[in-house]
């Protein structure tokens, strides 16, 4: 039997405790990444002591981080937009004396190199500094853009290179550190982090301690400040957010303690003690991000019957694939995102049932098809070539979906015992390592020997090889079946429709569709109205494209409400076909610009061209 977590950590040395002291040891990757100024083989961060004052006024963070370093001669840190005031350096056990530092150029990406010419025996470096009310990893929230009313709310998003927006670091993620917090708020406020979150409600002092003692990689490292709730659902889960969603959550959210048990059951213990789920406000610009031991996510997966729960077993999938083995650069983002895919599709199918799980594979299966036709050759390769670009380029369902896809199809050849026992062997010989694309061929080969699918045509080359796994669902074709009858406009049987099935079928009508078609698809199946956000969002795409004008309040307003960017991006692009279309879409743009993260604003911006 597992030891209770608090027990395991004072009995933190005894093997039988995992995670294992051996593994918890940072590890260095020697591959450069092209995404961040470090230089780890010089000198390196070890572990993080933040304190940092959340001044909501302003819209910055103001104070210090202090860096435990290794090495010596000069240290790099990435930077972008912060304000650097002062850096201090000490010895071991010493005091800390100013030491002399230089700010490169900003480069518009990367943001700007930190170095800090390192003292002999320096094994610490305080930095202060302040952020910009722009910073790209912090969204600022006033209190009318909050359920509650009453609070500001301020969150950050670190993933892929944001970090180093509000903390001076090696946002590198072959750089794992350990991380300390002091986070100052204001009386009353509530404060929780990826990390341990012993304080469940606010305090007077608004004042918080957090430590996060597993090296993780800094895009991990995540700040939410807000007036939330806490709501247990198992032992070691629960829910935070803000009051009005909390029963609402708590029970779309009641299998979470189910879904660790069962990623558990498949893929070894769960490593970070508690798993739980921080709901933000609509502004989140993604879906979620599985910062460990609090997964940050939208609430538009409150759909009121637990059918866009999915994206929890892909969050807690990432603790697993991508929190525990990491990345080590960002183009080798498909070890984290095809391995969560295809873990997250396993969850699915121990709590669901294979139907489901193979009808949500079959639905990510055709969005990746379309996809893919229009991307360039080189972007349609596993491992993807970011020389020059913005690591956000390549988050496409690439690295997601033919990565699972590939995954998928080794287990079909050699089976899924030998493939269960080849991923659990995986997640515990690379434990909190990052990792290449190429060591990840070096461990297939070595484990798996008698493979022939080749991987590397998978991995180097474009497109969808011939060795990939057809998903069929019987239930997608039900809808196929509809849809011909639709076309031909004979009448159809939705009889029992799961939400799965109305996304297929939304997404497979034809483009063009009269007024009366569109009217009468929504007398009858209530579309406009629908509490799923993906069918709303389907529905919204025919609203645009056949300009049916009864639902043109509801499209406005989800824009005004709603900041998830895979929603926004194809509703705006929609609307900027046609010139007129287009005015409109810089319209509703410039006037709810402010409800959106400045990382959405961005994408935004680049579909409207501007
Ligand atoms: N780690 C990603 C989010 C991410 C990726 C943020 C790249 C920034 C850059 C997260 O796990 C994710 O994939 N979220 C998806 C949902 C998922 C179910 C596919 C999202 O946000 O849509
Ligand atoms: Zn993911």
């Amino acid at each position: 039997m597992r030891p209770a977590p608090a027990l395991c950590l004072s009995l933190f040395l005894l093997a039988s405790c995992a995670p294992k002291l051996e593994e918890v040891k940072p590890n260095t990757v020697t591959t450069p990444d092209i995404h961040s100024y470090a230089r780890p083989a010089e000198a390196r961060v070890e572990h993080a002591e933040l304190d940092l004052r959340v001044d909501f006024e302003r819209r910055v963070l103001t104070g210090t981080v202090t860096h435990r370093i290794e090495g010596s001669g000069k240290l790099t840190l990435d930077t972008r937009e912060l304000a650097i005031s002062q850096v201090e350096c000490a010895p071991e056990g010493g005091s800390f004396a100013a030491c002399n530092f230089q700010l490169g150029p900003a480069d518009k990406i990367l943001g700007a190199p930190l170095e800090v010419t390192l003292p002999s025996g320096t094994r610490q470096v305080r930095v202060h500094y302040e952020t910009s009310p722009s910073a790209a990893a912090l969204q600022w929230l006033e209190p009318a853009q909050t359920a509650g009313k009453k609070q500001p709310f301020l969150y950050t998003q670190g993933q892929p290179i944001y970090t180093r927006s509000w903390i001076p670091l090696q946002d590198s993620p072959g750089i794992r550190i350990t991380y300390r917090a002091k986070i100052r708020t204001q009386p009353n406020f509530f404060a929780v982090m990826s990390a341990n979150n012993d304080q469940r409600t606010s305090v007077p002092t608004g004042n918080y301690s957090f430590d996060m003692t597993q090296p993780i990689p800094p895009y991990l490292i995540a700040l939410a400040v807000g007036e939330v709730q806490f709501r247990m659902i198992g032992g070691r889960t629960g829910i935070y957010t803000e009051k009005p969603l909390l029963d609402e959550a708590a029970r779309e959210f009641e299998d979470l303690d189910s879904m660790v048990n069962a990623a558990e059951r498949l893929y070894g213990t769960y490593r970070w003690d508690r798993y739980d789920v921080l709901i933000l406000p609509p502004g989140f610009p993604i879906g979620g991000m599985e910062n460990p031991r609090l997964t940050f996510a939208t609430p538009t997966i409150l759909a009121g019957d637990k059918s866009l729960v999915s994206l929890i077993s892909h969050e807690l999938a990432h603790s697993w694939s991508g929190n525990l083995v990491t990345n080590a650069t960002w183009s080798d983002f498909w070890l984290n995102e095809g391995f969560t895919v295809y873990v997250e599709r396993r969850i699915q199918e121990a709590l669901y049932g294979r139907q489901r799980s193979e009808m949500e594979f079959a639905i990510e299966v055709d969005e990746l098809k379309k996809e893919m036709a229009t991307l360039k050759e080189a972007d349609q390769h596993l491992f993807i070539d970011l020389k020059g670009r913005d690591p956000e380029e390549g988050v496409t369902l690439v690295p997601y979906i033919k990565g699972a896809l590939m995954l998928r199809a080794i287990e079909d050849e050699v089976g899924r015992d030998r493939f269960d026992s080849f991923i659990r062997g995986y997640f515990d010989k690379f434990a909190f390592q990052s990792i290449t694309t190429a060591a990840f061929e070096s461990y297939l080969k070595q484990q798996l020997p008698e493979l022939k699918l080749n991987v590397k045509e998978w991995i180097y080359q474009p497109g969808l090889p011939a060795s990939t796994p057809k998903i069929d669902s019987y239930l997608l074709q039900q809808v196929d079946e509809q849809l011909e009858r639709f076309e031909k406009g004979e009448a159809v049987d939705t009889r029992e429709w799961v939400a799965q099935q109305w996304l297929h079928f939304l997404r497979g009508l034809p483009a063009k569709l009269s007024t009366e078609q569109m009217g009468r698809l929504d007398r009858e199946y209530k579309f406009t109205a629908s509490r799923n956000s993906e069918i709303l969002c389907a529905w919204l795409t025919h609203v645009i494209a056949n300009n049916y004008q009864p639902a043109q309040g509801a499209l406005e307003e989800f824009l005004g409400r709603v900041g998830r960017q895979k929603f926004l991006k194809p509703l705006y692009q929609e609307m900027a076909k046609t010139p007129a279309g287009k005015t409109r879409a810089k319209a509703l743009f410039a006037k709810n610009k402010a409800n959106y993260h400045p990382i959405a604003v961005g994408a935004i911006a680049h579909v409207l061209g501007e």
